[in-house]
């Protein structure tokens, strides 16, 4: 290591930045942050003071500080400003420095990015960080996709900084060039079927089971107690305690009952189709969040057809432990579904990724970690191409122990006239692949009744065709 240089550059001092290099600097490695925004600098010098941290807004300053090669990484908006950045900064690196893309850019970006920083000799790779401000701070997962000679640069950086379970890192090389932004985008689309699953479950113990803003609090913290155990469940439970220092009355019920979103979850969903994988609990959550936006179109319609569901006759203990199981089967489809498309992914865009290691460095840091990660894990350690995880031995005995109340809860839902979108496309995707046999014998006639698209039979070799009329 050079005198007096810094290990590592950060561009883009905003919370996730300013968090990520206080994180590397508390890890022992120095580090320099750029930012044009002096406020945020500032900030970073201010928090950072008795660390070995510094900020400027001078990007030749800034570029003078790291040592050779360079390892700088950027935590700024995805899309227009990474290539800006990139552009203002390419003419004064030099070959060998690397350029880490630490935020949730599109894969084909990070490609394109790749090729271009790799033609001038400057290494590249597009990083996937999950864990929110608090994970950056103290221990996020990490998702590097690139060249492993780059990946080298900064392994021990990473590995430092990452969350870390039963000691082991957070982090861990993934695959070739956008695999790390692949990941993380599919990390989302879970993220976002968990969510909604989730909400799912609050709608039918809140209208089902008349449940309190207590008792739901009560029992998400018991259900993060058990197999259910994950951030999600853990920070809902904690959402249902929140006062509202407005009213004094629960915070919760005072949010406008419409999600936004930036895209991911629609990206995943969206490359899912196109490599011809179906991931329908995904999908329902994207489609909730749109439908959420229809807020007025939502009011009118329900005025219109008020009165249509009846009020189903619970025991309600038994109820909440119901809708437990099937949450906790629908977040196994969830998985399922998320990590085969990565396994489709890998052989298409010739990533290389090993779903064990991805399971891996998901179980701690990441907004999606789970007790059930630890089970995905030893899936794919016990069988590595593993072609859908609902098969594995262990996961056949946990479907098998809670399909029968996720029927119920999904029934009980219909009759109440709640949208169970996410938990019925969950249950749906297990039937269908459950069926040795569909009825899309009768889609495939009709392709040819109408279009001469012609069909296989069951019984022969060969492609046929049939004058229908
Ligand atoms: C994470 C999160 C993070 C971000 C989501 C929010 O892993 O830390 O996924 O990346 O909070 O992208 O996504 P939406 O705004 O689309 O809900």
């Amino acid at each position: 290591m050079e005198d007096n240089k810094y290990h590592f550059g950060m561009v883009g001092l905003g919370v996730m930045g300013r968090n990520f290099i206080l994180n590397v600097a508390d890890n022992g490695f120095s580090a320099a942050g750029l930012d044009l925004d002096n406020e945020k600098v500032n900030a970073l010098n201010e928090e950072g003071a008795d660390k070995n941290v510094k900020g400027t807004t001078d990007k030749k300053v800034f570029l003078s500080m790291l040592e050779s090669p360079r390892r700088i990484m950027l935590l700024v908006p995805a899309g227009k400003a990474v290539d800006a950045v990139i552009n203002d900064l390419l003419p004064h690196l030099d070959e060998g420095d690397l350029i880490i893309d630490g935020g949730n850019s599109f894969y084909t970006d990070t490609n394109r990015r790749e090729e271009l920083l790799n033609e001038k000799g400057i290494h590249f790779m597009g990083i996937g960080v999950s864990g929110g401000a608090k994970g950056a701070r103290f221990g996020p997962s990490i998702m590097p996709g690139g060249k492993k000679e780059a990946y080298q640069l900064v392994k021990s950086v990473l590995e430092a900084v990452s969350a870390k379970v039963d000691g082991e890192p957070c982090v861990a090389y993934l695959g070739n060039s956008s695999a790390g932004n692949y990941v993380k985008m599919v990390h989302n689309g879970i993220e976002y079927a968990m969510m909604q699953l989730i909400a799912e479950a609050y709608d039918l113990l809140k209208q089902v089971g008349g449940l309190s803003n207590e008792e739901l609090h009560q029992t998400f913290d018991k259900w993060n107690a058990g197999k259910l155990q994950s951030f999600l469940v853990e920070i809902t439970a904690a959402i249902f305690n929140q006062e509202d220092p407005e009213t004094g009355r629960h915070l919760v019920d005072a949010i406008l009952d419409k999600a936004k979103q930036k895209g991911t979850g629609k990206w995943t969903s969206q490359n899912a189709m196109d490599l011809g994988m179906p991931v329908p609990t995904i999908d329902a959550a994207v489609t909730m969040r749109e439908i959420s936006a229809l807020k007025s179109d939502r009011v009118v319609i329900d005025s219109i057809f008020d009165g249509v569901a009846s009020n189903p006759e619970i025991d309600k203990d038994s109820f909440v432990e119901q809708v437990g199981n099937a949450l906790y089967f629908a977040f196994i489809m969830a998985y399922a579904q998320g990590i085969a498309v990565l396994q489709t992914a890998s052989e298409e865009y010739e990533y290389n990724l090993e779903p064990e290691v991805i399971a891996t460095i998901w179980r701690g840091g990441c907004i999606i970690r789970a007790a059930l990660l630890e089970h995905i894990r030893k899936a794919f350690n016990r069988k590595p191409n593993l072609s859908n995880l609902i098969i594995d031995s262990y996961f056949v005995g946990e479907i098998q122990a809670s399909q029968k109340d996720t029927r119920k809860v999904i029934q009980v839902g219909v009759e109440a006239g709640i949208p169970l979108t996410a938990l019925g496309a969950s249950l749906a995707y297990f039937d269908a692949l459950r069926s040795g046999r569909l009825p899309l014998n009768l889609v495939q006639a009709q392709r040819d009744f109408f279009g001469s698209h012609t069909y296989e039979r069951i019984d022969m070799e060969g492609i046929f065709h049939t004058e229908w009329e």
